[in-house]
């Protein structure tokens, strides 16, 4: 029996963190987490729990914390993967799901695995019998799915369907498919298991986009009996990325005309503050023409289309942009606005925050205050932003002080203090350093002064809010040495000193995760 329920399978914080430079600390993950939840997401995959301490620890945390949502921990299978995942998810009681993953592909099988189809199927089964002794809700994926011959792939459904599984996800793990292949294969699989059809089992997606295929394949799928769709904010992932959540949700929700009957449980009001979160969160920038959540989404330039637009908006206009939480912004704060007013408008912007954190929140927003005129629900977003994605600090910018112009070289004086080892304890280093531009020369004089050489390899430079004296936000990507992307960012009205700060940023998040002090005499 199929129903019209499209279950939203978010798993930004998993294959969304794949994607090179995205990773993300507890914190952020956190955060990423409870706008899930008020996105109102049916699934949230929080991690790979085997992986790392870390990714443990923060599907543990997510399923302690969050209300709501099923959280989900994925697991090769293999014992030690999904008893790790099934510790982790335990908090979240019978909210709680193990996914666990085997290629089934011929490529796979012979190239990677080394394994025959019986002891594919063999494994399947133990690693679904192994899930659900620690939970009822097991999901499997035969990994490279729509590259596998589709005979065996009914045999595995089969298998692991009745070994328990109550959700077959059928992965384009390399974004291999085309939407008429997709639904076809699909709709065999619904036809030739009989726990699809009769509803004990369901059917889930999970698109990578490499042709720029994924949501198309999703939406296909739909169509053909698929009832969960596997989706990440911005479409963020591994390679090219996964469906993106905000296309499914929107194009099954502004063309219910030919989706008649689908729905799904999203709050599609927090879309575009999801998108922003993630982005910021993950470092990864949305580009301006991206589908719903892109600057430029819903902004007409040509005279005719405006034209059209103020005659009726739907001339040009297929949805409502306050449908996906573009709207207008409350009125800017001031120098003047007290600390009561600054929390109602933390509130109002959805952050739960402490005491101690809105005290700390609130000597930033002075500092920004005195800067500029205004501050905008933008700026406060990017200072409690700041505050998720602060690190333990072991170098800190305390004076920074550049020359440049068309005739001088650039020259950039800081003052840096390195917190010892014992507590307490800080260490002050000067020097001076020249480059290319300002920018280089700041850079360059931390590098020195820290006896680092990190490799700058992406720079972006957003204004937060608008105006002249707007602040700038600046995120970097830089590799320290082992060849990893570590994520940076930084904010202020001195794009100089906005640079400097992502730079030092990112040198602690790299100094932090890898909880190894750089050397500490002076150079
Ligand atoms: O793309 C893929 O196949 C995956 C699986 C782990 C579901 O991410
Ligand atoms: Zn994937």
């Amino acid at each position: 029996m199929k129903s019209n329920r499209i279950i939203i399978f978010d798993t930004t914080l998993r294959d969304g963190e794949q994607c090179p430079g995205a990773s993300m600390n507890l914190r952020e993950k956190l955060e990423v987490a409870r706008q899930l939840a008020r996105l109102k997401v049916d699934v949230i995959e929080a991690g790979f729990p085997v992986i790392s301490d870390g990714d443990f620890e923060a599907v543990h945390t997510i399923a302690k914390e969050i209300k709501g949502p099923i959280i989900c921990g994925l697991a090769r299978c293999v014992t030690k993967d999904i008893d790790a995942a099934g510790a982790a998810v335990k908090p979240a009681g019978k909210k709680g799901r193990i996914h666990v993953f085997l290629a089934t592909s011929k490529i796979h099988r012979e190239f990677k695995l080394g394994k025959a189809q019986d002891a594919i199927l063999r494994l399947a089964v133990e690693g679904v019998k192994r899930a659900k002794s620690w939970v009822h809700d097991v999901e499997f994926s035969p990994e490279d799915a729509s590259r596998t011959e589709p005979e065996f792939l009914i045999e595995v459904c089969k298998a692991v369907v009745k070994a328990g599984a109550t959700v077959v996800n059928i992965p384009d793990t390399v974004g291999w498919a085309v939407p008429e292949q997709y639904g076809a294969l699909i709709k065999r699989l619904f036809d030739s298991v009989p726990e699809f059809k009769s509803g004990k089992a369901i059917i889930s997606v999970h698109c990578h986009n490499d042709l720029g295929l994924a949501v198309a394949n999703s939406l296909a799928a739909i169509h053909n009996g698929a009832r969960q769709v596997e989706c990440t904010v911005n479409g963020i992932g591994e390679r090219a990325g996964n469906a993106a959540l905000e296309e499914i949700v929107m194009a099954t929700q502004t063309r219910s005309d030919f989706y008649s009957g689908f729905s799904c449980g999203v709050n599609s009001k927090e879309i575009v503050k999801s998108s922003r979160l993630v982005s910021r969160m993950s470092g990864l920038i949305v580009q301006r023409s991206k589908a719903i959540v892109g600057e430029n989404a819903f902004a007409h330039s040509s005279g005719i289309h405006q034209d059209g637009i103020l005659k009726k908006r739907e001339t040009y206009e297929i949805m409502d942009p306050q449908k996906v939480g573009w709207g207008k912004t409350e009125l800017p704060l001031t120098k003047h606005s007290g600390r009561a007013a600054v929390a109602v408008r933390l509130k109002h912007l959805g952050f739960k925050m402490t005491e101690a954190d809105v005290n700390a929140l609130f000597a930033k927003f002075k500092e920004i205050g005195d800067k500029k005129k205004f501050v905008y629900d933008e700026d406060l977003v990017t200072l409690v932003e700041g505050q998720i994605t602060e690190v333990p600090e072991t170098w800190t910018l305390h004076y920074l002080s550049v020359t440049t112009g068309t005739n001088v070289v650039p020259t950039a004086t800081v003052r840096l203090t390195k917190a010892g080892v014992k507590k307490g304890e800080v260490e002050t280093f000067e020097d001076a350093g020249i480059g290319d531009g300002p920018v280089d020369a700041a850079l360059k004089a931390i590098d020195r002064l820290t006896r680092t050489r990190g490799k700058l390899r992406d720079y972006s430079l957003r204004s937060v809010s608008e105006g002249k004296d707007a602040l700038g936000e600046v995120t970097v990507k830089a590799d320290f040495g082992n060849g990893q992307l570590v994520t940076g960012k930084g904010a202020s009205t001195d794009i100089i000193e906005a640079s400097a700060r992502a730079y030092l940023n990112a040198m602690n998040r790299f100094l932090c995760d890898r909880k190894r002090a750089l050397p500490a005499e002076q150079p």
